[in-house]
């Protein structure tokens, strides 16, 4: 196998990214519109051509002293490579950046890797609760989705 070094930057979803990102579903431009009320900080990692690899937010709605992990989603082509690890830090920074200790997120049950990266990364599953959300399709169409999901969370300091 080779391997070829990719640098990595973080940086705050831009209007700018919304045309290239249609792979990481509708809920991105609301990230970007929730960032703007300040309800939300919605991340991409890109590569060197500073087009995004990956998105995911960090909702400070839901827990007065908390921020809940949300939408993460790294272009399939570059799973499984550490992109995902960099976003999550990245969101885990923010939260304590804003002086919060924790962080939460939930995960679907019929999902079980992403769950185990999390776990890896010090989550620890305390609960569950009926989630849903617009789904992309493979033709590129959205349909409604409901399932449990897992809740996970992980102290910060
Ligand atoms: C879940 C998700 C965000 C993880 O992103 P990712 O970039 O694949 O995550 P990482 O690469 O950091 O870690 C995942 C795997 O790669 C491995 N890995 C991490 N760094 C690596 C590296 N440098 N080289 C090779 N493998 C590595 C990890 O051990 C992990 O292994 P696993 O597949 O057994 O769990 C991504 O798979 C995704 O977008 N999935 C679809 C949407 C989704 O399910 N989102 C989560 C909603 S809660």
């Amino acid at each position: 196998m080779t391997e070829v070094p990719l640098p990595l930057t973080v940086r705050d979803l831009t209007a700018d990214d919304l045309p290239v990102c249609g792979w990481a579903g509708s809920g991105v431009p609301r990230g970007l519109d929730r960032a703007a009320r300040g309800e939300a900080d919605y991340l991409v990692v890109c590569g060197p051509s500073g087009l995004p690899l990956a998105t995911g937010g960090v909702d400070w709605t839901k827990h007065p002293d908390a921020g809940e992990l949300y939408q993460l989603h790294v272009h399939e082509l570059v799973r499984s490579a550490g992109v995902g690890t960099v976003l999550i830090a990245a969101l885990e920074q923010r939260i304590r950046d804003r002086g919060r200790d924790r962080a939460e997120l939930g995960v679907d049950v019929q999902e079980p890797r992403p769950q185990r990266l999390y776990e890896r990364l010090g989550y620890t599953a305390y609960g569950s609760e009926q989630v849903g959300w617009d789904q992309l399709q493979p033709d590129g169409s959205h349909r409604p989705y409901t399932t449990t999901a897992t809740l996970l969370r992980k102290p910060l300091r």
